[in-house]
């Protein structure tokens, strides 16, 4: 399959591939996403062969309006329309209960669906041109880092999808964060770029899922089925250092081996020269690592390194959601040095 490299002009055709049950790259405020028409079933079921995802694990719908909800969700609580007018549209993916008319690809089986309405000008313009709800995961395959820059998407999907829209690279740079609205209180169940201390500054008492810290052991049925899944993984396996950064830094530095590649904040990357090294910004600017992370992560594919070392923010803000990510990316594999 050719796939066709569409821009802003193109938006009609990008919105006509969707109504047609085509795979379309879709930009979206946190990542590139792999969208299809979310009401036909087979279109839905091609985004799992051309992502080579397991069929366990349901998608989000993405919706150009927060006044689509009610359309696809059902006793919908007071709390979800709180949290629409506080952060729609942004980088937020509430879980609610799905009405029948939702295909069964889309859910996983699961009576719930996630719905979502990002942020992205050029997004919320193709799904209103489109008219329908687009089912999207991450536009990567299955594992690898998500893509946010359409040059991601294409090192991944390039020949299995129809077309990609190119809305530049990604302003959030993790994915959005996922709350479960069918449960009280409301819990986390992936933190992305709302922070948890903006949801509890609307819902008050939210909780933050298990699975978010720890890696969920075979046997064990996580509330977000995608949670059980390795990802975000480069070639090379990947350690993240914790604790204060002057402190991780040093660590690393006398953990290096020759094949080495290293994240480190801005202010480090002179202590790591000679090494492949990549910078996700300063220490303080958690917005900067966050868009930069997942670039980070799968520019190492490209080079030789064979071990790769991070340090990581503190949990405070988006520093939840990177870290999160590292420490998916790294299988767990942390290493803690000490306090900040
Ligand atoms: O920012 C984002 O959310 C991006 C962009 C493209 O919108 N999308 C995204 O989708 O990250 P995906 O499929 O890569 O991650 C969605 C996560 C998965 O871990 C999945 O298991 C979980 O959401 N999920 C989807 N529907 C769910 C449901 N009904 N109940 C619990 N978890 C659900
Ligand atoms: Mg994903």
């Amino acid at each position: 399959m050719k796939t066709e490299r569409l821009t802003e002009k193109d938006l009609e055709r990008a919105a006509e591939l969707l109504r047609e049950g085509g795979l379309v790259g879709i930009p979206t405020e946190t990542v590139y996403g792999l969208g299809a028409n979310g009401l036909n079933e087979e279109a839905v079921g091609r985004i799992f062969e051309a992502k080579g995802r397991p069929q366990d694990n349901p998608l989000i719908l993405h919706i150009p309006t927060g006044e689509w909800l009610i359309r696809y969700c059902k006793e919908i609580p007071q709390a979800a329309f709180d949290l629409a007018s506080a952060f729609w549209p942004g980088p937020l993916t509430m879980i609610l209960k799905a009405r029948d008319m939702i295909p069964k690809r889309v859910t996983a089986g699961l009576e719930t669906v996630g719905m979502r309405c990002p942020a992205h000008p050029l997004c919320r313009a193709v799904l209103t041109a489109a008219g329908v709800p687009v089912a999207a995961p991450s536009g990567n395959t299955s594992g690898r880092p998500s893509p946010t820059k359409a040059e991601h998407m294409l090192e991944d999907m390039d020949g299995k999808i129809n077309g990609i829209l190119d809305g530049g690279p990604c302003t959030v740079g993790v994915e959005s964060t996922i709350v479960d609205l069918t449960v009280w209180p409301p819990r986390v169940l992936r933190p992305g770029g709302v922070t948890l201390e903006q949801l509890r500054e609307v819902l008050g008492n939210v909780e933050v899922d298990e699975g978010v810290f720890r890696l969920m052991e075979s046997g064990e049925s996580p509330r977000a089925p995608g949670m059980k899944y390795r990802h975000y993984a480069p070639k090379a396996p990947v350690t993240v250092v914790r604790g204060a950064p002057e402190q991780t830094a040093d660590y690393i530095e006398a953990e290096l081996t020759e094949k080495s590649g290293v994240i480190c904040f801005e202010e480090y990357e002179g202590r790591f020269s000679g090494h492949t090294v990549y910078t996700i910004g300063s220490v303080g600017d958690l917005s900067q690592q966050a868009r930069l992370l997942f670039d980070a992560l799968r520019a190492f594919d490209h080079s030789d390194v064979t071990e790769i070392w991070a340090q990581g923010p503190e949990d405070q803000g988006l520093g939840l959601a990177i870290n999160n990510r590292l420490n998916k990316a790294a299988g767990f594999h942390v290493v803690e040095v000490g306090e900040r």
